[in-house]
């Protein structure tokens, strides 16, 4: 089967599409008034086409994401983010379309903020959570490459979060610790 990506849709049209809302983020969100506010017409945020070839030991699957652009109070759009069941699998992003940024948080804490836009390779290392974000006003698409038994791990990252978040200030993007927006920018 040829596989190939519909860059209007945001989507390979051959592959399973799974789309998540913004009532499937409730709970991430810094700003729970904004949230309640923009979850009564419950957009889009982004959706997911996998590509699972083959399952097994040296086998590769791969997803194409494509995430909206938009935010919850300063909060930029982003993915759930995941680690991977198996800690140790390391992932290839590419950027198609759009600009953003992906997010990597490694278990040791260690925190980097990569761009990601069209031709910018990123390699997520095994070990480390990973989380897309939209900072622009059109759709940010991406491939991500990963081993057929990485797995997903979601239920992590909806427990802790990350300790980062991307938010506008000033009109741009900034990278701020969690607790840091909190005390200086929620409550002014
Ligand atoms: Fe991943």
């Amino acid at each position: 089967m040829i596989h190939k990506i519909n860059f209007d849709l945001g989507v390979i049209e051959s592959a399973p599409t799974t789309v998540r809302s913004l009532i499937d983020l409730r709970g991430y969100f810094i700003d729970e008034d904004s949230f309640n506010a923009a979850v009564q017409k419950n957009p889009v945020v982004y959706t997911l086409s996998s590509l699972e070839y083959a399952q097994g030991e040296g086998q590769l699957h791969c997803g194409l994401g494509t995430l909206m652009p938009g935010k919850i109070g300063s909060e930029y759009f982003f993915t759930r983010g995941h680690l991977h069941t198996w800690r140790a699998a390391a992932e290839v992003y590419l950027g198609l379309a759009g600009e953003g940024y992906l997010l990597l948080e490694h278990e040791n804490g260690q925190t980097e903020f990569q761009v990601l836009s069209p031709g910018q390779i990123v390699y997520v290392p095994g070990f480390t959570a990973h989380r897309t974000i939209n900072t622009s006003k059109t759709p940010l698409t991406y491939l991500g490459i990963y081993p057929a038994q990485a797995g997903h791990d979601y239920a992590s990252i909806k427990s802790t979060n990350f300790r980062h978040v991307v938010v506008e200030i000033d009109g741009l993007p900034q990278l701020i610790e969690r607790n840091e927006y909190i005390t200086r920018y929620l409550h002014l």
